[in-house]
């Protein structure tokens, strides 16, 4: 098939890349390089270096006539997105729209969008929250998420252009960066290897539900070959403190001197956050195969592989 992913030189999207090229399919990417990098990209895909906001990016579409979108392409920063959130809507409202819109006119079978169940539900009242949890994003990043989530609904529902919502946890891995969603395992592995004191905000009681990125590529891999419609959560259902994942962090890097000091708690954060998956289990026969432990192991190891340390 032919796939068209927005963002695939970013951390998630090249993952994708990878493992579709891989598996015989035929990679176009779209990605203006804004946090991505040249040296993620595959050498066997197709590169426009092209904003998803450009008017013009129509004319990437008619040359490439995807049968599936993946849109990975984002302003990925919430902390960004309170500090400019007209911004943030360009690139993650607007931007979003103008793709399902492409995709709306040139037949796609089907968009798969990268949405963020560590998000648009806001503060959690149900541990795990599942789909049906209420929707109240406390974030312009988490409003976008859940704009584009409706926009892809009218899609659907006013030309039929299917589509799943991929409500991601915090997602990490070989080639992510400090400022996403699980930001943290980039900023503490770099302090280990450099051997400086990483710090914690706060006590580090609060939670995340970490999903290694093979298995959000397995994920985009069964939204494909599925017929589901809709949003579903792919999270792992364990929450994770961050003090654990100092603790296993620092265990796979062997660095037993390194202690982590504590900082303050940084204003506004969620407390807690952690991800139902048996939606994903029953639509998409999805679940998560990678334990923190051997993911962490994986992800240390590739920073230290990829710094000059
Ligand atoms: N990393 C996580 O924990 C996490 C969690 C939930 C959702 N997501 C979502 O997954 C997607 C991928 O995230 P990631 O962690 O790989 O981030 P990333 O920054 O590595 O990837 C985003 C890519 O989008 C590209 N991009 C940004 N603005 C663009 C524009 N205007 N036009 C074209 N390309 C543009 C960037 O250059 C980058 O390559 C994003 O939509 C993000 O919101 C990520």
């Amino acid at each position: 098939m032919k796939v068209l992913i927005t963002g695939g030189a970013g951390f998630i999207g090249s993952n994708i890349a990878d493992r579709l090229i891989e598996i015989g399919h035929s990679v176009a990417i779209v990605d203006n390089l804004a946090t991505g990098k040249k040296e993620n990209i595959n050498s066997k895909a197709i590169f426009y270096e092209y904003d998803v906001r450009e008017k013009d990016l129509i004319s990437v579409f008619k040359m490439v006539m995807p049968d599936i979108v993946i849109h990975n392409a984002a302003q990925l920063s919430v902390r960004l997105s309170v500090e400019d959130p007209l911004y943030d809507s360009s690139v993650n409202v607007v931007g979003g729209l103008n793709v399902f819109n492409c995709s709306s006119q040139c037949g796609v079978k089907k968009v798969i969008f990268a949405s963020s169940g560590g998000t648009v539900y806001g503060e959690q009242v149900q541990f795990p929250a599942d789909e049906t949890h209420s929707t109240n994003p406390i974030s312009p990043y988490g409003v976008a998420k859940l704009a584009s989530e409706k926009y892809l609904n009218y899609f659907n529902n006013a030309y039929g252009l299917k589509y799943t919502a991929l409500r991601y946890a915090n997602i990490y891995g070989p080639r992510q960066d400090p400022l996403g969603e699980a930001g943290v395992v980039a900023i503490f592995s770099k302090k280990l290897l450099t051997g400086e004191i990483p710090v914690v905000n706060g006590d580090g009681s609060q939670t995340r539900d970490y999903v290694f990125v093979e298995d959000v590529v397995a994920a985009n891999i069964k939204a494909i070959e599925s017929d589901f419609i809709g949003c579903v959560n792919i999270g792992t259902e364990t929450e994770t403190t961050v003090n654990e994942l100092f603790n296993i962090l620092k265990s796979a890097s062997g660095k037993r001197d390194i202690n982590e000091s504590h900082g303050p708690a940084k204003p506004g954060e969620q407390y807690r956050s952690v991800l139902a998956n048996g939606l994903a289990k029953k639509v998409l026969g999805w679940e998560p195969a990678v334990s923190i432990t051997k993911g962490l192991e994986m992800t240390y190891k590739w920073f230290k592989d990829n710094s000059n340390i």
